[in-house]
């Protein structure tokens, strides 16, 4: 069969929908494989030691399906949030929870209302249930315009995604403005709030939605979580979403049979208990993360103020072209929406992005 074909035979959805805008690179002749990390939000100072011997004695007995009402995972997410297990769904990454989400509640006709620049895995969820997308533009110190969001909220609008922390920019929402908005927002809303990277915060106004979500019964809110980033554990795949027990069990029904396996199961349980190895790589992250801000100030770059693992910055030279001499230095960073994005990593390797940024920003500098 060829593409046409194939592409006949695609259901409406698929056929119909628009180009991703997840980034794309210009990668040559680099092997991926070779390059230091720094481009995707990844927690090189890697799991807690709990996780990877929950994974070791959890491996040899993958021959059984894991335990498919996953109790110790959910007793363990309920605990750290004060919860009962009927608040959690987890799922292998928050991807699949943004899959389920898609799949629960958006019909076609149906709108999603966000703000861009962000995570844009929910646009091609909703693209493939046949759903619009709202794009609203970000205010200028590139934070969600919440105010515009709901004046911009009609009859259409089936949920709204708020990123907080938001990726790729690194900013915040405090949560007094958090709270407003998520008590005017419309009952039948529903109100997505992705808090990847919430736990490398240390701004005391930047919190999670959980708590509003138990005080607003009435309104449908989903805080979405991940091990992959806090929690060093991207490769294990699991992440979870915090909802009231009335929408969980439909989130529930959405995921894939016996997805989170033995072993992950038993890594993300033993990992958000382990407060220690959590506080480790708090510091460690917030110290890198304030070494880069200063340095990329230092050489005359834009940077946003972050509470996450990376930054976004303005190099005022082409960013596409930033990324692809990074990489044949030997690292991996990311370029999007105008703009770089780096994550934090060892302070070595943060020493050394830090001298290629200058000679980069200087090379391409003299060749403008
Ligand atoms: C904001 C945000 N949400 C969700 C994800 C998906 O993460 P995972 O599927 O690994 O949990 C990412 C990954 O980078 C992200 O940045």
């Amino acid at each position: 069969m060829n593409t046409t074909e194939v592409k006949s035979l695609l259901c409406k959805a698929l056929r119909e929908k628009p180009e991703t805008l997840r980034a794309s690179r210009k990668m040559g002749n680099i092997d991926f494989a070779k390059l230091r990390h720094m481009g995707l939000n990844e927690n090189v100072f890697g799991m807690s030691p709990k996780a990877l011997e929950a994974i070791s004695e959890a491996s040899p007995v993958s021959n059984l399906y894991a335990d498919w009402t996953q109790k110790d995972l959910k007793e363990a997410i309920a605990e750290n949030f004060g919860l009962t297990t009927e608040y959690v769904t987890t799922g292998c990454g928050s991807s699949a929870m943004i899959d389920a989400m898609g799949t629960a509640f958006l019909d076609p006709g149906d709108e999603l209302m966000l703000c861009m620049p962000t995570f844009p895995a929910i646009i091609d969820t909703a693209q493939m249930h046949g759903a619009t997308v709202k794009i609203i533009q970000m205010k200028d110190d590139l934070k969600f315009d919440l105010a515009k969001m709901l004046l911009e909220i009609t009859e259409k609008t089936k949920m709204v995604y708020i990123c907080n922390p938001n990726n790729p920019t690194g900013t915040y929402i405090g949560i007094d403005e958090l709270r407003k908005f998520a008590e005017s927002c419309p009952d039948d809303v529903i109100q997505v709030y992705d808090e990847a990277y919430i736990e490398f915060s240390d701004a005391p106004d930047c919190q999670s939605i959980v708590e509003c979500m138990k005080e607003l019964p009435e309104k449908p809110i989903i805080a979405l979580k991940t091990f992959s980033k806090f929690y060093g554990m991207a490769g294990v795949r699991v992440g979870y979403a915090l909802a009231q027990p009335e929408i969980s069990t439909w989130l529930a029904k959405c995921g894939t049979q016996f997805g989170v396996s033995k072993t992950s199961q038993a890594a993300a349980a033993a990992a958000i208990k382990d407060k220690e190895h959590g506080a480790y790589v708090h510091e460690q992250v917030v110290r890198g993360r304030d070494y880069l801000a200063k340095e990329m100030k230092a050489l005359g770059c834009d940077v946003y103020d972050s509470q996450t693992n990376f930054i976004f910055f303005n190099a005022h030279v082409d960013p596409v072209e930033v990324q692809y001499r990074m990489m044949e230095k030997g690292i991996f960073i990311s370029a999007q929406a105008g703009m770089n994005r780096v994550s934090v990593s060892y302070m070595e390797d943060c020493e050394r992005f830090i001298m290629y940024l200058a000679e980069i920003m200087h090379a391409l500098k003299a060749t403008a």
